[in-house]
């Protein structure tokens, strides 16, 4: 299959991941299928996208006619033959559940005609284990997106062990295609690289809280108006879901061991159903003035366990080869909307004095998670993530020819001779919408849009 023979997309899970993905889909001009297991689900995933769609036009960031026609092309179904029977990709975006997952892989076979790929959007379980449930796992892949899909510029597109390289090109040509930067994630890894990052943050912020360190209010004003983050921590999980963090964290913690012991907080939220803004409460109260976080109770003590906390995890990422510097700060740029990626603002802070917290913290409690990684310790001896490759982070020295340009990845020196983190032929695109009139779907009726930029 390849991206010129793309023209139906199938989404199966119309939740907030599966919604917003169809969403992305429609407006790059495909025919798309929003597929749940019944009338109610699946009609009130396709109001989602009509009230987004409306959002969006109502922000100027696309035209009311591009609205309704975007919503022209998305057909809800429930019957999963006739949402998959003329369909050439299927993005699942059900629920995190490998054993439901595998079940509808199987289903998903037997529907799909032979050249369809499928995707997973799965937030951490295993490509290759999914794929394995499927007749065709060459044809499989992971095309992992961020809440919400719409604003963020971000898709991961894993490769599983049996991954075929054609599979890979055109799920990294689709994401394109959606007006999203891919990122290749080289290792199929639980959390693979935004995740990796982002819910062992997400999970250090609730053990601060826990241990009366440091206050809700005190995380989040760091995280935003110190650290630069668009949201604090907790906002953060909120929007994302606090059992979407807590199963990624239990999955990690299955996987990878008590590194990733899930935070008791964390744990009560969820069992008091206080999921965050699709339940209406989280660590916030959304049905009364939503996050409000203070500009003035910022914190050094929550910032260095923050920052100690990233370098730690992204030590980790480097050591076992998921992806280097570059593309992790690539990725949560483009993913979390942050500033500045974590090996960067990890490198200006100071890998000695990062370093030095996680040993006297692990000292302190002899909790697992202070153990500092290999990577993070060799970065710190060689005087930083970059240091070994002559590269500070500099966005400038990753910038193209124009300011429209920009390379996706620099490939570090020590990374050279492996595949970059984009294909062949695309280390270099334009992100301006301008560029995408010349693009391989010049044919399909393309609606001009900057949603998919995280601002
Ligand atoms: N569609 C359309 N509009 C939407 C929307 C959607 N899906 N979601 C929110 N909006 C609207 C809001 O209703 C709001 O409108 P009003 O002002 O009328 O209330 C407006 O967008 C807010 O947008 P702004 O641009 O004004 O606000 P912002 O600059 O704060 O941007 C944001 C919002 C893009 C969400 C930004 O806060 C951000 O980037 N946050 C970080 C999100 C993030 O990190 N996501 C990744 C999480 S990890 C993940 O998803 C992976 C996983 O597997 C769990």
């Amino acid at each position: 299959m390849d991206i010129d023979d793309i023209e139906q997309i199938t989404v199966l899970g119309a939740g907030t991941m599966g919604h917003g993905i169809a969403e992305v889909a429609a407006l790059a001009g495909y025919e798309v299928v929003l597929r749940d297991i019944n009338d109610d689900l699946v009609t009130e995933g396709y109001e989602e996208i009509e009230w987004s769609l409306g959002k969006l036009a109502e922000k100027e960031r696309i035209s009311d006619e591009v609205a309704e026609t975007t919503l022209e092309r998305i057909r809800p179904v429930v019957d999963i033959e006739e949402a998959t029977a003329n369909t050439d990709v299927v993005i699942e975006a059900i629920v995190e559940d490998m054993d439901i997952k595998q079940e509808v892989y199987a289903d998903l076979s037997e529907a799909a005609p032979e050249d369809a790929i499928f995707a997973s959007n799965t937030s951490s379980l295993s490509i290759t284990d999914l794929s394995e449930a499927t007749d065709r796992p060459e044809q499989f892949c992971g095309m992992h997106f961020f809440n919400p899909p719409v604003r963020m510029e971000l898709v991961e597109v894993i490769r599983g062990e049996h991954t075929s390289d054609e599979t890979m090109d055109t799920v990294v040509d689709l994401a394109e295609s959606f007006d999203k930067t891919p990122v290749r994630v080289r290792k199929d890894k639980p959390g693979f690289i935004v995740n990796s990052i982002l819910v062992p943050l997400m999970n250090e912020a609730c053990w601060l809280v826990e241990s009366d360190t440091a206050t809700i209010a005190e995380v989040d004003s760091t995280t935003k108006y110190d650290m630069g983050m668009p949201m604090g921590a907790f906002e953060l999980g909120d929007q994302v879901g606090n059992d979407v963090t807590l199963h990624v964290l239990e999955y990690m913690h299955d996987v990878l061991g008590d590194v990733y012991e899930p935070c008791p907080l964390l744990q009560r939220y969820v069992e008091n159903d206080r999921l965050g803004k699709k339940t209406g409460e989280g660590f916030y109260d959304y049905e009364n003035g939503g996050a409000d976080v203070p500009a003035d109770q910022t914190s050094d003590e929550v910032r260095e366990r923050l920052l100690a906390t990233l370098a730690n995890e992204t030590g980790k990422l480097i050591e076992k080869e998921v992806a280097p510097p570059a593309d992790i700060d690539e990725a949560v740029k483009l993913g979390a909307a942050f500033p500045s990626g974590p090996a960067k603002q990890c490198d200006e802070a100071g890998l000695d004095g990062l370093l030095g917290k996680l040993e006297t913290l692990h000292e302190e409690t002899g909790a697992a998670r202070y153990e500092a990684s290999d990577g993070l310790r060799t970065a710190a001896a060689d005087g930083g993530f970059y240091a070994d490759d002559g590269e500070d982070g500099n966005d400038e020295d990753r910038a193209g020819p124009t300011s429209s340009t920009r390379s996706v990845s620099s490939t570090p020196a020590r990374w050279s001779g492996r595949s970059s983190s984009t294909g062949p032929t695309s280390s270099t695109r334009s992100i301006s919408n301008s560029s995408r009139s010349s693009s391989r779907h010049s044919t399909r009726s393309r609606p001009t849009t900057t949603c998919g930029q995280s601002s």
